[in-house]
């Protein structure tokens, strides 16, 4: 379903009505589903007034026409497709070209790689309960090279231990033909991360025309990049609370936002609050439930640390304003409360991972341009408050069985 259109596809499964293979035996599902997004893809934003005689959907019959010709989808990508409508084919191409590149590249060669990467981290400040955090990265890859299949090289490279940690459950794009086998054992499972190499990370491809996500890779870093506590007590609808940050030592101190904030559930609106941040402002949201910190550009350069004092008070009424975005948290009562982190660095990995211009190679060889990028994100960052309980997930201990 998108743009309130539901999408559909019926699978032809051939043999006998009696047998029913798993869906996941099904290799039309697979088909079927990546028709589907390329459809979706293709679509773009639709109206809300779109009819059946809208001009996007004869554009879709052209799509499907060239997308799955005789009903079996051959190429469903639609950059590739809108490339065949668009443009009158290459004149008598002397080299044979894949369907999946029907068009070469004319211009001013160019390759571009942006390396991604978020933190997924949850901070308690309580004993037996360790903080949870978990990098992931994405490579993300646009090629405009002459010549129908130029041959790619690149290494993914980290610093030196102990800075770097090996990079782990590494997923590349099918264009990629093969890797070091550092990659694949690091694919391997978990008992062997003790072994993993710390890489570089050569992966060799052919690219195709549009932007391809490389690969995918988890990295489980040695530091967080911001710690944080968050200490709240009150007493009926009144809290008071400090905030605690400090900044990793290695951490880029240039941040394009950090903003911290505090949402309060089950509560009143904040009817008063008044804070003291040794940097930035504070500014109550539109609904007047979450209390946000604009921490700013810059930690203080000597002690990286910043800290926030608030009292902050809450209305009688507990009716939640119709134009909310806080969806209520049962568990959030009292002193059940955290705070969030919401940060961007730019040209910064907090894995360290990046790619040298010197090991990007081009075969057969032409001079090209390359353009880098580097980005880290809070994606989840979230911190307990030390005097109440927080959510956490229970692993089973492990047994003494085998
Ligand atoms: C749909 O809405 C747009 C403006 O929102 C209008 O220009 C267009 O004529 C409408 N189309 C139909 C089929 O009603
Ligand atoms: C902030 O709060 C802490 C603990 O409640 C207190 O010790 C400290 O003096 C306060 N600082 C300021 C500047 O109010
Ligand atoms: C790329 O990585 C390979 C090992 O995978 C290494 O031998 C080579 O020196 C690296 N090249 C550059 C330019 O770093």
């Amino acid at each position: 379903m998108q743009h309130g259109l539901l999408f559909c596809c019926l699978t032809l499964v051939e043999g006998d009505a009696a047998s029913r293979p798993p869906l996941i035996q099904v290799p039309g599902i697979t088909a079927g589903f990546s028709l589907l997004l390329g459809i979706l893809d293709f679509l773009g934003q639709l109206p809300k007034n779109i009819t059946k005689s809208s001009p996007k959907f004869l554009e879709l019959y052209n799509y499907l026409c060239h997308a799955a010709p005789f009903g079996s989808p051959l190429d469903v990508d639609p950059f590739t497709v809108t490339s065949v409508l668009l443009d009158r084919p290459d004149p008598a191409p002397k080299v044979k070209q894949p369907a999946w590149k029907p068009k070469l590249f004319k211009g001013k060669p160019q390759i571009y790689f942006a390396i991604t990467e978020h933190i997924k981290a949850v901070q308690y400040d309580k004993k037996g309960q360790p903080d949870a955090y978990m990098v992931y990265g994405t490579v993300t890859c646009k090629t405009e090279l002459e010549g129908v299949m130029p041959d790619v090289t690149v290494n993914l490279s980290l610093p030196a231990p102990p800075l770097g940690k090996p990079l782990e459950n590494i997923l590349v794009h099918p264009c990629v033909q093969s890797t070091d086998t550092q990659i694949l054992n690091n694919c391997a499972s978990s008992a062997q991360h003790q072994t993993a190499t710390m890489g570089p990370y050569k992966l060799r491809f052919t690219p195709p025309l549009h932007m391809i996500t490389l690969c995918h890779y988890t990295s489980q870093v040695r530091e967080l990049p911001i710690r944080g506590y968050y200490q709240m007590r009150g007493e009926g609808n009144k809290v008071k609370l400090l905030v605690q940050l400090k900044l990793g030592s290695k951490v880029k101190n240039h941040f394009e936002f950090c903003e911290l904030q505090i949402p309060f559930y089950n509560r009143g609106p904040i009817q008063t609050y008044k804070t003291t941040p040794s940097v930035g402002s504070t500014v109550l949201s539109a609904d007047r439930r979450i209390l946000a910190w604009n921490i700013g550009q810059k930690f203080p350069t000597k002690s990286l640390e910043v800290q926030m004092n608030a009292t902050v008070t809450f209305a009688d009424n507990m009716a939640t304003p119709p134009h909310s975005l806080l969806q209520e948290d049962p568990f959030c009562t009292g002193l059940n409360s955290y705070a969030q982190l919401y940060f961007r660095v730019s040209d910064y990995t907090q894995s360290g991972c990046y790619i040298d211009q010197r090991s990007i190679q081009v075969h057969p060889s032409t001079k090209h341009k390359s353009i880098i990028t580097k980005e880290f994100t809070s994606s989840e960052y979230k911190i307990w408050n030390s005097h109440g309980d927080a959510q956490v997930v229970h692993t089973p201990p492990p047994t003494n069985e085998g």
